[in-house]
């Protein structure tokens, strides 16, 4: 049996001996900021192949993170490491906004033709936050405005100017002094129990949709609304039928442009394409990362001609670029993951395999009090208790051999953001130990 199709073996209780020692090594060596260390987290990567993962003590588990959602189509897709092997072996790096590889052409070609834009133009980046970036720059350049409109619990990044549009305080306070202060943040609205939009509450999707029309109205014009479709970070956050396109209308009412944050949703993680899209939104700028680079660093801002004109042309220096802008590895990374996307139906995928996800967390979670809501779109899904719970239920759930993550302002929830190649033993096993997780810390009262 290959990696990809094993079942989660737990061999040595997580961390194992040999994680521990890495762990020790890496707290000599790494800021104390960057990896979390505990006596019980976390274990050291040595192995992956579609969902599974194997740890340095020869542990297996399902990866029901999909790494930061971003395997979608497993973790080292076949298709991915075979373009991304015949590209090293002919071009490892380019000068990508000087004398371009090839490949970065073929991407953006591709890139063009499935995004829902008119005629649409990208800037490629590495990280999700650098996408962001661009959009903010865009925006800027198009509306020649700089205020923006942003949503409690979104999260867009922590480079400096993405980081002035993620909510989260605990990010933002210690640079506060240096972050951009013409950021309006507004409610977003609650969906009851279950996703279930028959459910929403009208009054707080209506005072949402009445804080944010105010907020377009007071102060300074705004250059861009920026939102996530899903709210991912956030700890899976839907938003109720109608409301994004009420957004969108409004703000191009007042001039601004609308950017939609797909880093996390885009390329089928919910079940569509473009999670935007699925709401009835067309976005004037649409930023997309993660999934893209099939495992490989890899982000895009992208836009109709019509917006991102709103550059100059080049008269030699790029006004936003990086040295490994359209990186010839990612770039054929990408082309395979494009590939394996259509190949393999992975929206379809992702629908069918969330709705069972949904289900059996459903059942097997029902009577357990802590349980506050479970809740998904697609294969972005998230099971709410209470402040806090989260992390012990990741912790709890390492232990039977899966790994989730847990979100939430308050870590109050467990996401899962799994691979859209899930065999059926392993959603079983993967159903399973989440739920015994969940049960073994909030109990089945
Ligand atoms: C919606 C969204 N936007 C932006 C980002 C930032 O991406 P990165 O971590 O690649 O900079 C993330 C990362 O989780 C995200 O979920």
């Amino acid at each position: 049996m290959t990696l990809a199709e094993a079942l989660p073996r737990v061999v040595v209780e997580p961390p194992g001996p040999r994680s521990r020692e890495l762990a020790a090594r890496l707290r000599a060596v790494e800021s104390r900021n960057v990896t979390f260390l505990a006596p019980d987290f976390p274990v050291f990567w040595s192995e992956a192949a579609g969902a599974m993962v194997r740890d340095a003590d020869d542990n297996l588990y399902l990866d029901l993170t999909g790494a930061f959602g971003v395997s979608l189509a497993g973790h080292a897709h076949p298709a991915v490491v075979a373009a991304v092997r015949e590209q090293a072996g002919r071009l490892v790096h380019g000068m990508g906004d000087v004398h371009p590889p090839e490949v970065k052409l073929l991407l953006l070609e591709r890139l063009a033709h499935l995004a829902p834009l008119e005629d649409a133009r990208a800037v490629l980046a590495t990280s999700g936050s650098e996408a962001i970036e661009i959009a903010l720059k865009t925006a800027e350049l198009a509306t020649g405005r700089s205020r923006f409109v942003a949503f409690e619990g979104g999260y867009h990044g922590l480079t400096l100017g993405s980081l002035a549009t993620t909510h989260r305080l605990d990010f933002r306070a210690p640079f506060a002094a240096r972050l951009h202060r013409g950021v309006t943040w507004v409610p977003w609205p609650r969906v009851a129990e279950g996703g279930r939009e028959e459910g929403a509450s009208g009054a707080d999707t209506a005072h949402a949709i009445e804080t944010f029309a105010r907020a377009l109205a007071d102060g300074p014009p705004v250059a861009g609304v920026l939102f996530e479709p899903v709210q991912g970070r956030a700890g899976v956050r839907l938003p109720p039928q109608g409301f994004l396109p009420e957004v969108a209308r409004l703000a191009r009412e007042a001039g601004a442009l609308v950017i939609a944050d797909e880093v996390f949703t885009g390329f089928g993680r919910t079940g569509a394409l473009f999670a935007s899209a699925a709401e009835g939104v067309v976005p004037d700028v649409l930023c997309v990362g993660k999934a893209l680079g099939g495992g490989l660093p890899l982000s895009a801002c992208v836009a109709p001609a019509d917006v991102m004109d709103a550059w100059p042309p080049s008269q030699g220096e790029a006004l936003h670029t990086s040295t490994f802008l359209g990186h010839p590895l990612a770039c054929a990374a990408a082309l395979a993951f494009l590939d394996v996307l259509e190949r393999e139906d992975l929206p379809a995928r992702a629908r069918a395999l969330g709705a069972r996800l949904l289900e059996g967390l459903a059942d097997r979670l029902r009577g357990v009090a802590a349980v506050r809501d479970v809740r998904g779109r697609g294969l972005l899904l998230g099971i709410e208790l209470g402040e806090g719970g989260a992390a012990r239920v990741a912790v709890e759930a390492l232990r039977r051999g899966v790994l989730v993550l847990p979100a939430g302002e308050r870590g109050e929830v467990v996401e899962l953001a799994p691979p859209a190649l899930l065999n059926d033993a392993q959603v079983e096993a993967g159903l399973d130990g989440v739920a015994a997780a969940v049960r073994a810390v909030h109990g089945a009262a």
